[in-house]
């Protein structure tokens, strides 16, 4: 992907398909209109397919290439549907944006029991979409991504959580760190292909899954202690780097994990 640089356009994507995952909102809707904005035709995932319409609508409406594609990622065999017919349609993914996460389909996850007094089939649903999503995506978007031949992009949304830890989100962490560790082991198997692998590791972003927070004067302000920037999130800020790492220009960055935390941790 990185003969077709032109420098004053660093970011462009014309001609280039990407698949994003929970896409029907928050950073996943924001990293759509972004990578629309720079010519990507736009494939939009979300279980919730009127999510998925909405935002593919919007980019429409603004001049943009998309489509509407729902499913739930933690189905292999949808999945792999799902990839088929929209290669079928627009050309095989050139870029995979794995983002679909938070509790997955099941917003009821977030208990607050402490991990040891949680039933094993209470990690599941954050294993499910954060690990196995990513696994699948992953695996169905490859072989086209080789066979194409020209190059690829896999850009996986994990969490400081899946760097530094979070209480009381120990599988979600774990989930999180899994998925990392996938994206650097393809980053070596993909290399010769000429296919990156990166990790987008963000913190709290003002997105419909954590409204709870944001919209808590008092609980908002203790959260944002931890920050240096303080300021939660906006999807535009990791929909920035994502929409860098889908460029031609970030050739030659690969098997990394970039914070977007507003300093939430600082790491060399
Ligand atoms: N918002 C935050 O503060 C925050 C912090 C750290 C990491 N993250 C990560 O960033 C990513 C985006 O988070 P967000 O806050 O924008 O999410 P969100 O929950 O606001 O939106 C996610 C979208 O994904 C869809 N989705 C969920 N499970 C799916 C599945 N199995 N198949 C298809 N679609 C599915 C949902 O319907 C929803 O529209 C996630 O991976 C999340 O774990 C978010």
């Amino acid at each position: 992907m990185s003969e077709r640089i032109d420098r004053r356009n660093i970011l462009e994507l014309t001609g280039r398909t990407a698949l994003v995952t929970g896409a029907g909102q928050g950073v996943g809707a924001e990293t759509a209109r972004y990578l629309a904005a720079q010519g990507a035709n736009v494939v939009i995932n979300d279980y919730v397919a009127e999510r998925a319409e909405a935002v593919v609508a919007e980019i429409v409406d603004a001049g943009g290439h998309a489509v509407a594609a729902p499913a739930d990622i933690t189905d292999f065999q949808l999945v792999a549907d799902l990839v088929a017919s929209t290669s079928a349609e627009l050309g095989p993914i050139d870029v995979l944006v794995n983002n679909a996460g938070n509790a997955g389909a099941d917003p009821d996850a977030l208990t607050g029991k402490p991990f040891w007094e949680k039933d094993p089939a209470e990690w599941e649903p954050f294993l499910q979409v954060n690990l196995y999503g990513a696994l699948n995506c992953s695996r169905a978007v490859i072989p086209g991504m080789i066979a194409a031949g020209n190059g690829g992009r896999l850009i996986t949304v994990i969490s400081d959580a899946g760097r530094v830890g979070e209480s009381g989100l120990e599988a979600y962490s774990a989930a999180k760190a899994g998925a990392a560790g996938l994206t650097r082991a393809l980053a070596r198997s993909l290399g010769r292909y000429d296919i990156t692998a990166n990790n987008v590791a963000i913190a709290a972003t003002r997105t419909p899954a954590i409204t709870a927070m944001t919209d808590n004067e008092d609980y908002a302000k203790k959260v944002l202690r931890n920050y240096v920037i303080r300021r939660f999130g906006e999807p535009s800020d990791p929909a920035a780097l994502i929409t860098f790492l889908a460029s031609g220009a970030s050739g030659w960055i690969t098997g990394q994990t970039y914070p977007v935390n507003g300093g939430f941790s600082v790491n060399q």
